[in-house]
């Protein structure tokens, strides 16, 4: 997708890679939508990026994420992409992790992703394209983070059905699948600790690896 001029919208803008990519979206001449939780850390994002338009959603409201379509459609005057960032680390073994903290993981980073980009499909034209951040959990399979790797093939395999789907329609889905980043993501878990990780790559690494599958052609 050539970004000079696409209407994007980033949920997860409030993040350390959803706000890094905003801003380098915003440096290459996309016109951006930003969507978070927090609204101190959108205000500052908007400022950061010559105001451009902001909302606020929570991902345990799955109406508000496919409002937030709507909205950023409305604002930007049509939309081109859509780039979810949203997510939250859990850790501990299975048995330990009870249904609540289940439930968390899989609304944040399985069912708000897909509500968001549920919603866009209708509204993204030939040429344009969903993607949501996974993770190489997906294809490792670790120990210690069942419900975390859950959520995340959860959403991966929803994107390899939606890819299928929109083949014909021209709208590109995409797997954001990245390697362990230093973000801070894992500390901010909602239950547990990490297991001690080899150095990540850093978060320009991470959004330089996410603008290039945006702008790639396959
Ligand atoms: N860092 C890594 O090692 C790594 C590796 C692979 C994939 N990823 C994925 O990359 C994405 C971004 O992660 P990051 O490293 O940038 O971490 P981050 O800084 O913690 O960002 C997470 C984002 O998700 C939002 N979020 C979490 N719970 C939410 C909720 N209930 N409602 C609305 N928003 C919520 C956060 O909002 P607030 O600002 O309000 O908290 C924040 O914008 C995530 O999907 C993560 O799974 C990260």
């Amino acid at each position: 997708m050539e970004i000079t001029g696409a209407r994007i919208l980033v949920p997860g803008a409030t993040g350390a890679i959803g706000s890094a990519l905003a801003e380098q979206l915003h440096q290459q001449g996309a016109h951006i939508a930003i969507a978070g939780r927090d609204a101190a850390a959108l205000a500052k994002l908007s400022h950061t990026c010559a105001g451009v338009p902001s909302r606020r959603f929570d991902a345990y409201d799955l109406d508000s994420c496919a409002g937030t379509v709507a909205w950023a459609h409305d604002v930007l005057g049509g939309l081109d992409g859509v780039v979810v960032c949203v997510g939250v680390a859990g850790f501990g073994q299975a048995d330990a992790v009870g249904d609540a903290i289940a439930e968390h993981l899989l609304t944040v980073n399985a069912l708000a992703p897909m509500a968001f980009l549920r919603a866009a499909l209708p509204l993204v034209p030939r040429g344009g394209l969903v993607a949501a951040v996974t993770g190489v959990v997906v294809d490792l399979a670790p120990a210690g983070m069942a419900d975390y790797t859950a959520s995340k093939a959860a959403l991966a395999l929803w994107l390899t059905c939606v890819r299928r789907e929109q083949r014909r329609k021209g709208v590109r889905v995409l797997d954001l699948r990245l390697d362990h980043v230093e973000s801070g993501f894992a500390d901010r878990a909602v239950t547990g600790s990490p297991p001690s990780l080899p150095r990540g790559q850093t978060v320009p690494e991470a959004v330089n690896a996410i603008m290039d599958a945006l702008e790639s052609k396959g």
